[in-house]
């Protein structure tokens, strides 16, 4: 059966899920129906995941439990360590996350073909715990520095900007962050998670499916966008500029970062939750210029570009929170990563459930029949 080619996939439905949910023209995002600004305000990042992954909000010594152990997860062996130290220290830390993800594989093997319920719990346990070690680990070697052990008296947010800073953040900063996390958790059939269904489609151990996940999300029209969005605030420099450097681009057919959206044709939800804790970070902490250009940003695109429905999305302002935590620009496609992960391993979880290998068709546009030329009769057309 063939049928009607649609670029993108845009609209077509490519598994059946209960996780989360959008509605695109009413800026609604819900995690297992909980709408995401009820989880902003009072849920955890781990409590979130929990949510996602195992599909209710858990009991408390459910939470306690899981909690603890990720917390007994979040080291990483010295031979992943030794691996890491021997990358380019200028090499893209998205690649590095990907490697250590894949190496996880060697370490804590899983037979392909024989997932069993208790290697689903292991593995998810040391993908949620590890994943900001390793992206912390990579970022502390390439600045020639010792890694950091993760402090079993900090939560996982403030735990992960010791180890990237080698400071213990304000808690008002762990909770901004911690909430970054929880909004990036998750977000439907999107492109990495495509890709980690499609991995895990083939019974491939969990790490190589939140590896090719990851690999994904590295691309700039996925989870890369942030750090585009901030170079494009740098290079637009001042108020006055912002005009004339959106009508250029407009003008040449390029595209604006960190605007517009498959899904939504609104505001995204997670863009108001982030502008607000911006807003916050930049009362308590000190200004920043940057983001008064980001909102002038958005109200030219606004004019120009919204009745196309192309509107801020999550990365228009998760750049400038960043930054402002001391967040290197190309750390943030690992920190999504970091978040994204519980909604990958929610997403494997329910592929697992009721598995079948996707192999989806194509429409062939080749010729039929061609008679094959030795090399010597070859020439260019
Ligand atoms: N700036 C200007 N115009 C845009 C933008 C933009 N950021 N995004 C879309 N458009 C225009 C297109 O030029 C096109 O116009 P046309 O119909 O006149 O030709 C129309 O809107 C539709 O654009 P598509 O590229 O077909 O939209 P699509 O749904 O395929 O792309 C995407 C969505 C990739 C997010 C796109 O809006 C984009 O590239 N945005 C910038 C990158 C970005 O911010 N990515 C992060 C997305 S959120 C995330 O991944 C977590």
């Amino acid at each position: 059966m063939t049928g009607e080619y649609v670029p993108g996939l845009e609209g077509v439905p490519a598994t059946r899920s209960n996780i989360s949910f959008v509605d695109g023209k009413a800026g609604v995002l819900e995690y297992r129906g909980i709408p995401i600004d009820q989880l902003a305000e009072s849920s955890t990042f781990l409590e979130t995941s929990f949510l996602l992954i195992f599909a209710h909000l858990p009991i408390k010594e459910e939470l306690l439990n899981y909690e603890a152990e990720v917390l007994s997860h979040r080291r990483i062996k010295y031979r992943i360590r030794d691996m890491i130290k021997s990358f380019p220290e200028s090499g893209r830390p998205m690649v590095a996350l990907q490697c250590c993800i894949a190496a996880l594989g060697m370490y804590y093997p899983v037979n392909e073909g024989t997932i069993k319920e208790e290697h689903t719990y292991e593995s998810t346990i040391r993908l949620m715990a590890k994943l900001p070690t390793m992206v912390a680990t990579f970022h502390q070697m390439r600045l020639g520095n010792d890694p950091l052990t993760p402090r079993d008296d900090l939560g996982h947010s403030a735990n992960f900007l010791y180890m990237l800073t080698g400071k213990e953040p304000d808690p008002r900063i762990a909770r901004i962050f911690e909430v970054c996390l929880m909004l990036h958790a998750e977000h439907t059939v999107n492109a990495s998670t495509f890709s980690a269904l499609v991995t895990g489609s083939t019974l491939a151990d969990p790490y190589t499916v939140i590896t090719s996940a990851a690999g994904t999300l590295s691309g700039p029209l996925h989870g890369g966008a942030n750090e585009e969005v901030m170079a494009m605030l740098r290079e637009i420099g001042t108020i006055e500029r912002v005009r004339p450097y959106i009508e250029d681009r407009l003008s040449r057919k390029q595209k604006i970062m960190g605007i517009g959206h498959r899904v939504y044709k609104v505001k995204d939800p997670r863009a108001i939750i982030l502008q607000n804790l911006a807003v916050e970070l930049f009362d308590k902490f000190g200004h920043s210029r940057l983001y008064d250009i980001a909102v002038e940003v958005e109200r030219v695109c606004e004019e120009l570009i919204g009745s196309k429905g192309l509107y801020p999305n999550v990365d228009f302002y998760s750049g400038l929170v960043y930054d402002k935590l001391g967040i290197p620009p190309d750390l943030y496609t690992p920190v999504f990563a970091i978040a994204r992960v519980a909604g990958w391993l929610a997403h494997w979880h329910e592929q697992l459930a009721d598995n079948r290998i996707f192999r989806p068709t194509q429409v062939y546009t080749g010729k039929h029949d061609v008679e094959y030329t030795p090399v010597s009769l070859r020439s260019y057309a």
